[in-house]
Formats: structure tokens, C-alpha cells, sequence
């Protein structure tokens, strides 16, 4: 039995990761300043998990939470793009300077693994696909350069800091308890509550831009693996399927699962946007034995069971 530490654990990655690590019978901690996260999320974990309401950013809370941990699974984050357009230093503040933070804490207290969740967004609008995770950077939105950042921290640490680090680069995640409610939510999470209500939704710029749309089970797994796998240290690994799917898709798609006839509304492209985005996950792959199992529409469909109208 393990020691856990997940900072983010109410939102809706970190949630399911603390639910995993109770499944393994791991004793979790949650970090979380409920900003975005929710307790809900944590209601059947909550009794068995210890939760410290509390910021990355303030040391002490940090320093206090990494006591006695073995593992931590750093999520807590300023995760959206468009936010990080409007709010550049927040996201410099809280997902560079409080990574930098969590690292500090982590390697006082001791412990053995550090694993970092990052992002595609890293690589920008490079035009080259699928990403690997050796080519070069461009990131192009605040959000990007802070996670950047933060990877570099984590592998400073890794090689210099003895503090065990893996990075760990998303694609564009999707599942249960991603929270709708934001003009700054997940796109499938937006669509699906929209079209549940026979709303149509707003597809930004022409629709043809392409997401690798990865369901969170699976990126639980390459966490859990992350942790696990003792070559893995000090390395940058994608979470994506290597599949591309548009946004023209993924509407029609959802109107087909959810059985509603609706045309989307289209609007201006957002600014940060990147255009095309897909995973090789064939480094992932090779070192952690991780490939996605769950397939876009499996997702879907998993997502939606509830909702559609018998
Ligand atoms: C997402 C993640 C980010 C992650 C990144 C990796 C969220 C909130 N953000 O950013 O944390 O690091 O993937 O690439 O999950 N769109 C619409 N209509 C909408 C909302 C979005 O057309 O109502 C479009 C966007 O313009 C974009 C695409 O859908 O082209 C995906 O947007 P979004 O779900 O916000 O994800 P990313 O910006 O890719």
C-alpha cells in the first residue's frame, strides 16, 4: 500500500484518478482548492480519503500535504486555453510557479514519484502529425507556455533535484464529471449538455480543426503506469489515441448518440486555437505498455448512458 497525494482530486481527472488509487487500495490525500474542482466528484471517495482545502501556490499548505507521501499525481491547474488568453499570469502563477511549489515539497518530504499532467497544447500548431515527444515545442497560448514551463521544472527536478519525475502530455480529454457549466469547459462536455437539452451548439471557426479525443479511463491508466513503471522516470510521455476527429465529427456523432436532430450554429474561430492535434503514442506505448482501449464512439457512448431518450 501506497501513500497518495493529488492535488486537483475534486476535478474531473484528478476524481477519477483518486478513485483508482482507492481501487488499488492506496491511501489518497486530495489538494484541492475547489476553484474548479467539486466536491461531488469526491462523494463516494470522500469518507475514505483524507481532503485539504488549500492552493498549490501557498508553501506551507504544499510542504504540510507531502508529508509521509510516496506518490503524487500533480493535477491542479489553470486548464483552459481561452482563460489563460484573458488571464496570462494566473495561468503563469498557478501552473508554473505552484508546480514549482508542489516539486519543492514533494522532493523535502521525500518522495518517490512525481507524475506531472501536461498537454498537447505544448506543441502548438506545428504542422507536423502525429506529435512525438521530441520535437520541438511551439507552444502558443499562456495556458501552453506555463505547462511548458512546468515540464521543464519537472525534469530539472528528475535530473538534478533527485526527485523521481514523469510528464505525462493529454490530448484532449473526455468522460463523466467534466463540468459543462464554463464558457472555459471541455468542448464534448459543452456539446453534450447543450444537446441534451435540444440546444444547438456553437462550433468556433469552420468546425474542420481536429482534437485526439482520449477517455479518462484510459488516461487514469498511463497514470497509474506512470507510477509504476520503473524506466519511466525522467521521461515525456503522450496520452492520446493517434486518432484524429474533427469538431463536424464529434457534433455528428453526439447527434447520433444522443438521437437529436440539430444543426449547429457556427461562430468566429477562437483566438490560441491551435488547428490539428494527434497523438503518437507509440513512446507510451513501448515504455508503460499503454494504448488507449476505449474507442472515441465507446466513449461517447459510455459518457451518455442516462441521457439519451428511450
Ligand atoms: C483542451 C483542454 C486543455 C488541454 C488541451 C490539449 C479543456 C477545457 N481544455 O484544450 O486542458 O491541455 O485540450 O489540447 O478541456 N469548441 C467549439 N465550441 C465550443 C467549445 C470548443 O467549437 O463550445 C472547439 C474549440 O474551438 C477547439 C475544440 O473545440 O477547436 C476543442 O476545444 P476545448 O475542448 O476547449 O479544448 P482545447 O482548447 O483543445
Amino acid at each position: 500500500m501506497s501513500v497518495c497525494l493529488v492535488t486537483g482530486g475534486a476535478g474531473f481527472i484528478g476524481s477519477h484518478i483518486v478513485d483508482a488509487l482507492l481501487a488499488r487500495g492506496d491511501r489518497v490525500r486530495v489538494l484541492d482548492n475547489l476553484s474548479t474542482g467539486r466536491l461531488e466528484n469526491l462523494s463516494a471517495a470522500m469518507e475514505k480519503i483524507e481532503f485539504v482545502e488549500g492552493d498549490i501556490r501557498d508553501e506551507a499548505t504544499a510542504q504540510k500535504v507531502a508529508e509521509g507521501v510516496d506518490f503524487v499525481f500533480h493535477l491542479a491547474a489553470m486548464v483552459s486555453v481561452p482563460k489563460s488568453m484573458e488571464k496570462p499570469a494566473e495561468a503563469e502563477s498557478v501552473n508554473t510557479i505552484g508546480t514549482l511549489n508542489v516539486l519543492t515539497a514533494a522532493r523535502a518530504a521525500g518522495v518517490r514519484r512525481l507524475i506531472f499532467s501536461s498537454t498537447c497544447a505544448v506543441y502548438g500548431d506545428e504542422p507536423t502529425l502525429p506529435k512525438t515527444e521530441t520535437m520541438p515545442p511551439r507552444p502558443q497560448s499562456p495556458y501552453a507556455i506555463s505547462k511548458l514551463a512546468a515540464e521543464a521544472y519537472c525534469q530539472l527536478f528528475n535530473e538534478s533535484f533527485g526527485l523521481e519525475t514523469v510528464v505525462l502530455r493529454y490530448f484532449n480529454v473526455f468522460g463523466p464529471r467534466q463540468d459543462p457549466s464554463s464558457p472555459y469547459s471541455g468542448v464534448i462536455s459543452i456539446f453534450v449538455e447543450r444537446m441534451t437539452k435540444g440546444v444547438a451548439p456553437t462550433i468556433f471557426g469552420d468546425g474542420e480543426q481536429t482534437r485526439d479525443f482520449v477517455f479518462v479511463e484510459d488516461v487514469v491508466r498511463a497514470n497509474l503506469l506512470a507510477s509504476e513503471t520503473p524506466n519511466a522516470a525522467g521521461k515525456i510521455f503522450n496520452v492520446g489515441t493517434g486518432r484524429q476527429v474533427s469538431i463536424n465529427h464529434l457534433f455528428k456523432s453526439l447527434a447520433d448518440v444522443l438521437r437529436r436532430e440539430l444543426s449547429p450554429r457556427y461562430g468566429p474561430p477562437r483566438p490560441g486555437d491551435i488547428s490539428h492535434s494527434c497523438a503518437s503514442p507509440a513512446l507510451a506505448n513501448t515504455v508503460l505498455g499503454w494504448s488507449a482501449q476505449i474507442s472515441f464512439e465507446e466513449g461517447l457512448r459510455r459518457l451518455t448512458t442516462g441521457v439519451v431518450p428511450e
